[in-house]
């Protein structure tokens, strides 16, 4: 791992117990950066830490925060602000992903998948918001999805929530524009993690590893918006925007 400086960037993680927010907190931490990391699952972050921390890692905090708790946002936020001193960059990447017809799918479910990936996201965004405006500058990415590009059969609940976080930032990008805040905009295809492991088809998957390399890598080019890969799925997803409703309705 790289030697942090006292200037050593600092990134902070929703949903850094699994998954591609774990992944990125390692190929942060590789490239020196000092990390907040946060989730529910305490000891799975507790586990990543002393990890990084024996790689090298240069700071590491780590927090429980469940992201549909308003209050706990703001103040775990804070801390890891006293922390770290600084946030440049705020991921927020916690979600669920439950699939299932509408209708079909328990409505508690699909509730629960809007109050995770947007209510939680939202409240994500406002306290990043405010920092990087106290602050005149910061980076914000969201993790949307492929999902988000056009409403599947099985995918109602979760295509809706991702469809609201790109939307979201776009509006953000706008306001935002001209102020020292980046707005980032990544949208996975499949990227082998817990969240999709029981899905019966995965096209084009790709490792862990290489998605959290790639999300890392495009953050630090500061995008605006990407596909990841951009190959194959930047033109799918175009593809999905014009697919005549027919075999929309066939997809499964
Ligand atoms: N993997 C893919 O192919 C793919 C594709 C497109 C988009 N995405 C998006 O990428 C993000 C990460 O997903 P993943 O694939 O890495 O799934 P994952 O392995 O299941 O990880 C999800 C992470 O979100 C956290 N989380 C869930 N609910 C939370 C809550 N209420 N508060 C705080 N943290 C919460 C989980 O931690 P705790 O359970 O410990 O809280 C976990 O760390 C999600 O937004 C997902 O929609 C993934």
């Amino acid at each position: 791992m790289n030697q942090a400086t006292p200037s050593a960037p600092s990134v902070f993680i929703t949903g850094a117990s699994s998954g591609l927010g774990r992944q990125m907190a390692i190929e942060f931490a590789r490239r020196g950066y000092r990390l907040a990391l946060t989730a529910r699952r305490l000891d799975l972050l507790e586990a990543l830490q002393a990890e990084l921390l024996q790689a090298g890692a240069p700071k590491v905090f780590v927090a429980a925060l469940d992201v549909t708790d308003e209050a706990a946002v703001t103040q775990v936020f804070g801390q890891a602000c006293t922390a770290l001193g600084r946030l440049d960059i705020v991921v927020a990447n916690a979600g669920i992903g439950n699939h299932g017809r509408i209708g079909q799918l328990p409505l508690h479910r699909a509730h629960a998948t809007i109050h995770t990936n947007v209510l939680g996201f939202m409240s994500t965004v406002e306290v990043a918001l405010q920092h990087f405006r106290a602050q005149g500058r910061g980076q914000l990415v969201g993790i949307s999805s492929v999902a988000a590009f056009r409403g599947l059969p099985g995918g109602g609940a979760y295509g809706a929530s991702k469809a609201a976080v790109t939307n979201y930032l776009e509006a953000l990008r706008a306001e935002t524009r001209g102020s020292g805040i980046v707005i980032t905009t990544l949208s996975p295809g499949f990227i082998d993690t817990p969240l999709n492991r029981g899905a019966k088809s995965r096209p084009f998957v790709i490792p862990v590893e290489q998605g959290g390399r790639l999300l890392v890598d495009l953050i630090e080019r500061r995008v605006q918006t990407a596909t990841v890969p951009a190959w194959p799925w930047a033109l799918v997803a175009r593809l999905l925007t014009v697919l005549p409703a027919a075999i929309v309705a066939r997809m499964r």
